[in-house]
């Protein structure tokens, strides 16, 4: 879009939308980010009001990124990400890069069953802890009390984190299209901000590059093969399959489904036959982070290629 706007004059229609990013993202001195951002209206708000801040919104839905993007026309300092941030955060950003993280009106997931995916899930916790910056600031709202005493209580535990306000129904300049429908239904609003106060880290799980090469040629047949085939590591947490097989006569696309923890990625495999043997590895144009998952399948792909002879 930048580029079709530098050539024609046009106005930009949209944001900037990262896709396939190189990991870590880039950051600069005043660098923040939000988490679950649905419509983007606060966050369209607020990166225009803090030119001097690289803002980063993170959020699951296809859909919210797009009339996210759409709001942010010609706003250079707001990058969007379509990603589960549970699962990405401590993946996107290196140790101590952000100054600030808002997450406002996340889903409590009441059920204990859901338990993992909340705020005071350990891996999520730990990951707010590694990328904040010493003295940064996770901010979080919410309509819900419980939710907001049991965060309360698990991050205020956190080695690294340590509670600076807890505050009921907060002045706020900006405010988001869910905080005014609970306002208007006459709801409380809870405003969470814990400050990180030591240095704490954690381990990434995404590769960022695997290319695997095999000792002979394979045929389409050998790779159509595989479709349906699937298989599990990790006690299950990483798992994948793969689907239909494409060609155009000189390489072949291996759709491929994959799931880490619950997040859950779809992809091709490219692979092409070079040099008496054929080179297997993710796509270029696929927008899929490597993952265990993703690895997994990249290897088991290769094996079986391999051994099918
Ligand atoms: C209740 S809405 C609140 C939206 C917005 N913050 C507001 O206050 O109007 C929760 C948002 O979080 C997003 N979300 C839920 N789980 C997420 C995850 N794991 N990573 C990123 N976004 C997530 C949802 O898609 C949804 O847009």
């Amino acid at each position: 879009m930048d580029i079709l706007a530098a050539t024609t004059n046009a106005k930009p229609q949209y944001g900037v939308i990262l896709t396939n990013p190189v990991l870590p993202l880039e950051t600069a001195p005043h660098t923040q980010l939000e988490i679950g951002f649905g419509n983007g209206e606060y966050t369209v708000q607020y990166a225009e009001a803090h030119p001097d801040v690289m803002f980063y919104g993170v959020e699951i839905s296809q859909a919210c990124v797009l009339k996210c993007a759409r709001r942010a026309a010609g706003l250079k300092n707001l990058r969007i990400l379509n990603a589960d941030a549970r699962y990405m955060l401590r993946e996107l950003f290196a140790d101590e890069s952000l100054e600030h993280i808002i997450m406002q009106f996340p889903c409590p997931w009441s059920s204990n069953k859901q338990a993992h995916r909340r705020v005071t899930a350990k891996d999520f916790a730990d990951g707010l802890a590694a990328v904040l910056k010493i003295g940064g600031e996770f901010e979080m709202l919410t309509d819900d009390e419980p939710y907001s005493l049991e965060v309360r209580e698990v991050l205020g535990k956190h080695q690294a984190l340590a509670l600076t306000k807890y505050e009921v129904n907060p002045e706020r300049e900006i405010t988001t299209k869910y905080e005014r429908k609970w306002l208007e239904e006459g709801k409380n609003i809870y405003r969470l901000v814990f400050a990180k106060t030591q240095a704490f880290s954690v381990g990434r799980r995404i590769a960022q590059e695997m290319h695997i090469k095999i000792r002979h040629e394979v045929t389409a047949q050998e790779i159509e093969a595989l479709r349906n085939v699937e298989g599990k590591k990790n006690g299950g947490l990483a798992f994948w399959k793969f689907g239909r097989c494409f060609s155009d006569g000189e390489s072949y696309l291996l759709e491929t489904l994959t799931s880490d923890e619950e997040f859950g990625q779809k992809f091709y495999i490219h692979i092409a036959n070079r040099d008496e043997g054929a080179l297997i590895r993710l796509d270029q144009t696929a927008d899929a982070f490597l993952t265990p998952a993703v690895r997994a399948a990249l290897d088991d792909a290769a094996h079986r290629l391999y051994e099918g002879r």
